[in-house]
């Protein structure tokens, strides 16, 4: 991402901080039509008609001179020029010279990476079909082993697609913990599973010794030939044959496609053996409904650059050290997990584009749950402790269960009950005046509202953060493409287990104790 200087953005900074604030209550009751104004909605065509996501910002801060002011720091941070060298396959990922072409696998982008994403996931399609019909035998499970973002997105996917009906009994493995791997082996029968080797590198350790595990014990388990039930996802195909791998069973991806961003493409295939090929081509069609907002629209009616705006507010100019996500469906409970890797092994960044130690934090840690379960332990702290924190929710209009409605209008009632309380405030007491009963009030929130939380549902949500993330990037001058900040850690566990160095006192104690000395 090429940069105009950070020091022309100072006075914008410096103009949105002296801004004068509002109440939220003030706000609303200035602006009768808030809502409307502050909320907006994306849209695609599905069977049932419209589908779609509401996206309410209505109950942030933002008002007409912060979103002016914002939109001014948007056009002088080159957000327009950034949007187009990120669609255009440009090499916007300058520290590591490449592009970043995940909306290519959706359909939008450069020419022949759409071309080629195009062709890659019809030879995905057909294998995952063949597989279906049987050319690996009787597959009934599949162990999943990646670890980031060839992990992440697949067990978020699914995890919220298969709750009904699964083709086949996915497990995700990540950790190089063998108690997680061997849950897997628990779960599954050797003479029915294949294995997913998903690493866009080929050569992250805890992937693939996970993989040469799961090969032993499909071995230990009759199966003649392990490497023949292996398909392997990746960036590095040569790798994946070397290591052992039928050219056949390689699924190949881009390496313009970042790993937290890689949902899209091969590494997707588990939620194409387990929801089918069909759920997994509307995935990419609802974050390609996404995308095209994101390319179509400027300034406050780009959604996702609306809420990057909140962020930046939040973050930068009221000093919100993290943002809350509690999706009020279980079918996503591992979206904060998701999230967590897209925006802050995205935007935890120290320096600008240009280099430059930045003047602020770059991006709020992101944390959240589940509601209701979240509003049992810990939303005290957000009404009634010292934090600021602004919250996501995200909830679907149409259940996901076919029990009693009652279950899904208490959900969905406690949700919007959540973000009017922490707008609301006031006092639980009898005499209206006890401290320990007191709500501030004030607190911010945005409600995302699914009509129905289907495959491309999960598409445009994953997308839209997508695009959130790479806005906030643009607004703070940061690459949000790299990851270096993952490698001294690695380099450090390479050194130790390489052996005869020396490090810190509490670490050479602590490998002592361990036998690992
Ligand atoms: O260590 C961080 C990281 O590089 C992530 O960015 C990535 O998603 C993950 O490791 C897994 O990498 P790979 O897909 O190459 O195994």
């Amino acid at each position: 991402m090429s940069n105009s200087s950070q020091k022309a953005l100072v006075p914008i900074w410096a103009k949105l901080t002296s801004t004068p604030q509002s109440s939220l209550e003030v706000l609303f009751d200035d602006d009768q039509a808030r809502f409307d104004a502050m909320s907006g909605r994306i849209e695609w065509a599905s069977e049932e008609g419209a589908n779609g996501i509401l996206f309410d910002w209505s109950k942030t801060h933002l008002d007409e001179a912060l979103l002016s002011g914002f939109e001014e720091l948007a056009d002088a941070a080159g957000f327009e020029e950034k949007r187009a060298a990120l669609l255009s396959g440009a090499a916007i990922n300058v520290t590591e010279g490449r592009a970043a072409q995940h909306t290519a696998q959706r359909g939008i982008g450069a020419e022949p990476a759409v071309e080629e994403a195009a062709a890659l996931h019809a030879r995905m399609g057909m294998l995952v079909e063949a597989i279906h019909a049987g050319a690996l035998g009787d597959i009934k499970h599949l162990i999943h082993i990646g670890i980031g973002g060839s992990a992440l997105g697949p067990a978020l996917a699914v995890d919220a697609l298969t709750r009904d009906l699964a083709l086949v009994d996915v497990h995700v493995v990540s950790n190089i913990d063998g108690v997680a791997l061997e849950a897997a082996f628990a779960a599954c029968d050797p003479q029915t599973t294949m294995v997913a080797v998903a690493s866009k590198t080929f050569t992250t350790i805890e992937t693939m010794t996970n993989a040469a595990s799961a090969l032993k014990w499909l071995g230990e388990g009759g199966v003649d030939d392990p490497v023949g039930r292996v398909v392997a996802l990746t960036a590095s195909p040569e790798k994946a044959v070397e290591w052992g791998v039928d050219e056949t069973r390689v699924l190949p991806f881009n390496e313009s496609v970042g790993g937290r961003y890689s949902i899209w493409s091969s590494i997707g295939f588990p939620v194409a053996i387990a929801a089918g090929w069909d759920e997994f081509t509307a995935m990419l069609a609802g974050a390609r409904a996404v995308d095209e907002h994101f390319r179509d629209n400027d300034g406050r009616a780009n959604l996702p650059l609306r809420a990057a705006f909140a962020d930046q507010f939040y973050s930068r100019l009221r000093g919100c050290q993290t943002r809350a996500v509690f999706a009020y469906d279980e079918r996503l409970s591992l979206f904060p997990d998701y999230l967590q890797q897209l925006e802050m092994e995205s935007n935890g960044k120290r320096v600008s584009v240009d280099g430059e130690e930045l003047d602020g934090p770059s991006a709020a840690i992101t944390w959240g749950g589940v509601g209701t379960d979240a509003q049992h332990a810990v939303f005290q702290l957000l009404h009634q402790g010292m934090h600021e924190v602004p919250v996501d929710f995200i909830a679907s209009i149409a259940p996901g269960d076919a029990l009693d409605p009652a279950h899904h209008n208490i959900l969905l009632t406690n949700c919007f009950a959540q973000g009017a309380a922490l707008m609301a405030g006031g006092n639980m007491s009898d005499s209206g005046d006890d401290p320990a009963r007191e709500f501030p009030g004030d607190r911010p929130s945005a409600t995302m509202l699914c009509d129905d939380l289907d495959a491309a549902t999960l598409g445009a949500l994953i997308a839209f953060h997508e695009h959130r993330t790479f806005a906030n990037a643009v607004l703070l001058g940061i690459n949000p493409f790299d990851q270096f900040g993952v490698e001294l850690g690695k380099k450090m566990a390479n050194d130790i287990d390489a052996g005869g160095q020396a490090f810190d006192p509490s670490t050479m104690a602590l490998l002592e104790k361990a036998g690992l000395g």
